[in-house]
């Protein structure tokens, strides 16, 4: 069995923010030859992995095709080998969410958000890829959707300790966001963080960069909250805050099951929320119910 270890090539910038190297904004071409061998670990940009998609049914032999997000640093990846248990818990917790007609996102701080879930398209990824042809993230445990035009709406309070993943850096300050059908229509804190947010949302020139992308909640119990303390920005682009169990992954940028598509995009992990699907709770103050942990 050939095991590999590429990193492909990154795409041209075409935009004049700095990007992020996340969301499907960006895809590299002639990817097939990354997946020739019968069994292979790619180091992938995030955008590259719908070419990877498309080429693996055809060009992989063998059972799959496992791929890192890219910069997943090797310290975090060989700390979060795929784990067979993790799948059937991401799968339950996909057809939770998948049979969901609301869901409800609140926290201490003020969260207090309302999503449609009707005609949501929902996926997760359970960080193995043990079919063949198979793509996955490594370190993978996420439950996510795209939701459909319009079912966004009510409050996102961030505070000290979230996440801003296209920044890779902890804020030390709230940041409140009104959003409403989707479309944040008001951006505010005390501090850098929301100036920081506002002053890269109004770089794009976009109008599409204010909507909201896929939602979510992370469920991999061995990934780490506080990990990224450890490295430099360029050695990592946060996956593994992406899985850590219990997070509330919000995340603004594209939405293609909405038709809307922008190069901009934040994924911002939050910690203790509590999540309700139908009234139930999934996770709650930022930790998964046990029949998900
Ligand atoms: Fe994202």
């Amino acid at each position: 069995m050939a095991t590999g270890w590429l990193v492909p090539p990154r795409p041209r910038l075409r935009a004049r923010p700095q990007h992020d190297d996340l969301g499907a904004a960006l895809a590299a071409a002639q990817q097939h030859q990354v997946v020739a061998m019968d069994h292979l670990v790619a180091a992938a940009k995030p955008q590259q992995l719908r070419d990877l998609r498309r080429a693996a049914p055809h060009d992989a032999g063998g059972v799959g095709v496992g791929v890192g997000g890219n910069r997943a640093h090797p310290e975090s990846l060989e700390r979060l080998m795929p784990d067979p248990a993790l799948k059937p818990k991401v799968l339950k917790g996909v057809a939770m969410a998948k049979q969901a007609k609301k869901m409800r996102v609140t926290s201490a701080a003020g969260t207090d958000l309302h999503i449609d879930m009707e005609g949501a398209n929902v996926g997760g990824g359970c960080g193995i890829s043990d079919e063949k042809g198979q793509i996955d993230y490594w370190p993978g445990g996420l439950c996510a959707f795209y939701p459909r035009p319009g079912a966004v709406t009510g409050t996102v309070v961030m505070v000290a300790g979230d996440i801003n993943l296209t920044f890779k850096r902890y804020l030390s300050d709230p940041v409140h966001m009104q959003i409403e059908r989707d479309c944040i229509t008001e951006i505010h804190g005390p501090g850098m963080d929301a100036d920081l947010m506002k002053s890269y949302f109004a770089a794009w020139q976009d109008p599409n960069a204010y909507y909201t992308s896929h939602l979510g909640w992370g469920m991999n119990p061995r990934a780490r909250w506080d990990t990224l303390v450890m490295f430099d920005r360029n050695d990592t682009n946060g996956t593994e805050q992406r899985a850590f169990a219990g997070n509330f992954l919000f995340s603004t940028g594209s939405n293609r099951f909405a038709n809307r598509f922008t190069e901009a995009h934040f994924d911002l992990p939050m910690r203790n929320c509590t999540i309700e699907l139908d009234g139930q709770i999934v996770v709650e103050k930022g930790n998964l119910i046990p029949e998900l942990a």
